[in-house]
């Protein structure tokens, strides 16, 4: 069988989305890029939610036309063709796998904070590797199952965001001391470009509901307005915890904390419910991460095993409708990421932000191709102010692409190389 089962309706397939965005990003990350702008932070947000934006108005379009699994690989391969298509396909999954891996860290950390066990390089590993397969398992139990759970945990996150915006908010006006806002740019318009570079890896995610366009109800329709449903929601948590936060505590101490959202909220109540909530729904975001990414990665290897590139098992889909090969894949490697890096958390994160920059590049890229070549397709969403939209989501990515660790450039080209060869190796195989 290779046929996936339809199971998502318009909102369960936004919370797939909500569910690949909010994670380490608004949790962890902040507190970095706090550190980095100071209360001008509050404009990283903006500045990395409208470079993100950009791309996603593109994968709505394209999302609104073309409802195959496989989101950027497939676009690549309409646009320009198998092997373009394929080098997007490839970095695309090694990329969920990759970014779950972080994200695994990031749940052990906190997990270890939480806990108040000493986070020592062996606790983290342990404790990294073993949740993904875990979360494999549920995976593999059904999409029903792995979706009802990645939705419980989104109002969990976002319960829990909206409490702190809430409760942060009121005692911030009440008390009418903003002075945490002055100076906004005490480490000037660089420091808060830094704060935005780190920040976007925040707003990574809505891609995964296009991923899995096949799985829901009435994709035409529904796609594109989960996965703008999905941005706007966690765009405006953002902001608004953004603003909240460096008004509740001065930014140096702000970055230098492993729990910041816990820390700020400190400040504004004692309430031990509160902040045990906010504290442990860190755990809840990075465990709904590491779902959506499995999920995301092995659609894409299913995607691409479907038309030919990759090996047919993985294009196999068990009676409960699951690549399952795509999805033990997707976890056993998340796993042996974690377990082989030692808990490198910064080196996985720029290999993660390397191949979301190339697939975003590649996602405005085809659209301005398919607009071309398919001018009739039957579009439900349009992007705005085209050609400049893409144009400039185009440039965005290859401007973010300058701050990208080096490190992450030659694994990211390493990984793709030794796709090119497997890839050529498979052609040559192949009768034509
Ligand atoms: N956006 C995701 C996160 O922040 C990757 O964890």
């Amino acid at each position: 069988m290779t046929e996936l089962r339809k199971s998502l309706g318009l909102w369960t397939a936004a919370g797939i989305g909500i569910g690949a965005i909010i994670g380490t990003g608004i949790f962890v990350l902040i507190g970095v890029a706090a550190g980095l702008a100071g209360p001008s932070v509050i404009l990283s947000f903006l500045i990395a939610g409208f470079v993100a934006l950009l791309t996603g108005l593109s994968a709505a379009e394209l999302s609104s036309f073309i409802t195959e699994t496989g989101a950027s690989y497939i676009y690549t391969v309409k646009a320009f063709g198998a092997f373009p298509g394929f080098v997007v396909g490839w970095m695309k999954s090694f990329d969920y796998i990759v970014g779950a891996s972080a994200v695994s860290l990031g749940f052990a950390a906190y997990l270890a904070y939480f806990l108040g066990i000493p986070p020592a390089t062996a606790t983290l590993v342990a404790i990294g590797t073993v949740w993904p397969l875990l979360l494999m398992l549920l995976n593999l139990r059904g999409m029903q199952e792995a979706s009802w759970t990645n939705n419980a945990l989104v109002v969990l996150k976002v319960s829990a965001l909206v409490l702190f915006i809430v409760v942060g908010g009121y005692y911030l006006i009440r008390g009418g001391d903003f002075s945490n806002y002055t100076p906004f740019f005490p480490e000037g318009i660089k420091g808060m470009l830094s704060g935005a570079a780190i920040i976007f890896f925040a707003f990574i995610g809505f891609n995964t509901v296009a991923m899995v366009a096949e799985e829901v109800k009435d994709p035409e329709k529904n796609v594109h307005r989960a996965i703008l449903l999905s941005f706007g929601v966690c765009t405006l948590l953002y902001i608004g915890v953004a603003i909240v936060a460096v008004g509740l505590v001065d930014w140096q101490t702000l970055g230098l904390s492993k729990a910041p959202l816990e820390l700020a909220l400190g400040v504004a109540t004692t309430n031990p419910l509160f902040l045990k909530f906010v504290a442990i729904s860190a755990l809840f975001a990075t465990t709904s991460v590491i779902i959506s990414s499995i999920i995301g990665g092995s659609r894409a290897l299913f995607a691409m095993a479907r038309q030919g590139v990759l090996p047919g098992v993985l294009s196999k889909v068990s009676s409960r409708g699951i690549p399952v090969w795509g999805v033990v894949i997707s976890g056993v490697v998340i796993s042996l990421i974690v377990l082989f890096t030692r808990a490198n958390l910064t080196w996985l994160a720029s290999i993660f932000n390397f191949g979301t920059l190339l697939t975003f590049f590649f996602i405005n890229a085809s659209l301005l191709q398919l607009r071309r070549t398919m001018p009739d397709a039957d579009r439900r969403f349009s992007v705005p102010l085209y050609p400049a939209t893409p144009i400039l989501g185009l440039l965005s990515c290859v401007t973010l692409a300058f701050f990208l660790n080096i490190n992450a450039i030659i694994a990211g080209v390493g990984w793709i190389s030794v796709g090119v060869l497997a890839y050529l190796l498979n052609m040559r195989r192949k009768p034509t």
